[in-house]
């Protein structure tokens, strides 16, 4: 399955989705400069920027996105440090095949910052969040989650490596399962058929309950 992986910082996902032989057939960033760019570009993948402040609305950044996906025939799109929302139309195009992760247990701390909004808030526990992407803002049908301990010395840093080292062990296996079908949406609910291959903690990340059925 050819993916676009849609990226605006580090990179370290795209590397961790390589690691797993993701088949990315295009890296879009939304900011210019980020380390993301010099991972698609040391991996020799096709990679393009396409900031948001050259267009007008939501709608036409969307329509820009769809163009360059829609040329490369992407098949399904894996958002990896991606700060936008994504438009309906787009999320239409590719409805039920765009994932995002996010460094928070859902619907805890949507949005920017979401490690800054945990430790602020003083949680014991935050964690990483793998999610369809729908219309609304980090709303999307939850796929897996891992929770992660929040240390009381933590730092935004120090907790911020915690889920990093989490989300690369999870995000290629659970999309690898996408690909090999391994479970299916109905309604909000994600009913897991197989456990996640190549994640120690995969049926705990996709729940134990719907693994044995
Ligand atoms: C990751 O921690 C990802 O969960 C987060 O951005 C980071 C990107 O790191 N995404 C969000 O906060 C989405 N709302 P990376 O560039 O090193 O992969």
């Amino acid at each position: 399955m050819k993916w676009a992986v849609l990226v605006g910082g580090k990179g370290s996902n795209l590397q961790a989705l390589l690691d797993h032989s993701l088949e990315v057939g295009l890296v879009i960033s939304h900011r210019e400069g980020v380390g993301a760019l010099q991972v698609a570009e040391a991996h020799g993948l096709a990679h393009t920027t396409i900031l948001p402040g050259a267009f007008g609305s939501r709608a036409e950044y969307g329509q820009a996105l769809r163009d360059a996906l829609e040329r490369t025939h992407i098949e399904a799109i894996a958002l990896a440090g991606f700060m936008r929302w994504l438009d309906g139309e787009t999320v239409a195009a590719w409805s039920g095949k765009i994932f995002n992760i996010h460094p928070s247990l859902l619907p805890a701390f949507g949005g920017m910052n979401a490690v800054g909004q945990a430790l602020a808030h003083g949680v014991r526990w935050t964690g990483v969040t793998i999610h369809l992407v729908d219309e609304g803002e980090d709303s999307g049908p939850i796929v897996a989650q891992v929770p992660v301990p929040v240390l009381g010395d933590d730092t935004e840093e120090s907790l911020s490596e915690r889920i990093h080292r989490i989300e690369h062990q999870i995000y290629g296996p659970v999309l690898k399962a996408f690909e090999a079908e391994s479970f299916g949406v109905h309604g909000r609910r994600v009913i897991w058929r197989h456990d996640i291959e190549g994640f120690e903690g995969g049926r705990y990340a996709v729940g134990i309950d719907q693994c044995d059925r």
